[in-house]
């Protein structure tokens, strides 16, 4: 199966009550790994990438290569969708021209009416091409790639108007960090998610800062409209963690363990690990 729009996916985990997990990509051992999970776990999957990773794997055409070439290689059967994460303006654009499935724009640091005139735009490019969008109304904090995000919460009224802009899902602030949370965090805002359900209805709602957050506040979040979870720091760790020991046992100083498909063997099996953790925890295990 090629590349699928996150829509499908999305409104039926919505329906059912579960939530995809959207993981992001750096290059070809994360594509390999994430896809090996999701395959693994039966699981619909949405591999995200960043404008910068984007740069980095040089340029939007060598992703939809790159994750359909491996996809074809792997035998890959389960859903998947290739969604430009954070997007600017341009970028979702680009990446639509490119061959992704589906495109975040984070209109988030626009001022409200600003942010829905450009929301607009980019659903009328990315529907006419079939293409599933994802918005943001208040801002995620943290950063990511060189985003910064102040952390407001999302007020549910303006939540509403993005919703209704015919977006396929909705990114919300809801006291959600990229990256570690702080010692003294105070927990995502449950009460503005439920406010901002109510209000929306049935759209697909998006957590992002899915790393740290403690497992029943994220199986909450789900009975609370989440439909979709970003993880990008977590699978960073565990692939960093895991190289560390390898080096650090002098595994690369014996025999040939300095070959790269030696090395990034167990950051990349990390990977596998954690990443089929999370599509159990969000409950889309066999759901492909
Ligand atoms: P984390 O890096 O905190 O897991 O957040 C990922 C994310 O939200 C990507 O958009």
């Amino acid at each position: 199966m090629g590349l699928v729009p996150a829509k499908e996916m999305l409104i039926k985990a919505r329906k059912e009550g579960y939530a995809i997990g959207h993981f992001n990509i750096n290059n070809m051992e994360w594509i390999k790994a994430i896809l090996l999970a999701a395959e693994e776990s039966n699981s619909p999957v949405i591999l995200g990438v960043s404008e910068g990773a984007a740069k980095y794997m040089t340029g939007f055409k060598t992703v939809v290569n790159m994750v359909e070439g491996i996809m074809e290689y792997m035998k890959i059967t389960v859903p998947v969708a290739l969604h430009l994460d954070h997007g600017s303006y341009e970028g979702a654009k680009a990446c639509i021209e490119a061959g992704f499935s589906s495109v975040m724009f984070d209109g988030s640091h626009y001022d409200i009416d600003e942010n829905i005139q450009k929301t607009k735009d980019i659903v009328k490019f990315a529907n006419e091409r079939g293409i599933s969008v994802e918005a943001e109304v208040g801002s995620i904090g943290g950063e990511e790639d060189g985003i910064l995000g102040g952390g407001e919460v999302a007020d549910p009224k303006e939540c509403k108007l993005i919703a209704d802009l015919g977006v396929e899902m909705l990114a919300a602030g809801i006291g959600n960090i990229h990256g570690k949370y702080p010692e003294n965090w105070q927990g995502l805002r449950l009460d503005v998610l439920k406010q901002i359900n109510d209000i929306t209805g049935n759209m697909p709602l998006v957590l992002h800062g899915g790393t740290g957050i403690p497992n029943d506040m994220v199986k909450e979040a789900i009975t609370l409209g989440v439909a979709k979870i970003n993880v990008n720091t977590e699978c960073q760790l565990v692939f960093a963690d895991a190289t560390r020991k390898y080096i650090e046992a002098d595994k690369d100083l014996q025999g040939k363990g300095f070959d790269p498909r030696k090395l990034l063997a167990p950051g990349t099996q990390a990977i596998v690990d954690i990443v089929k953790e999370k599509i159990a925890l969000f409950g889309s295990l066999d759901k492909a």
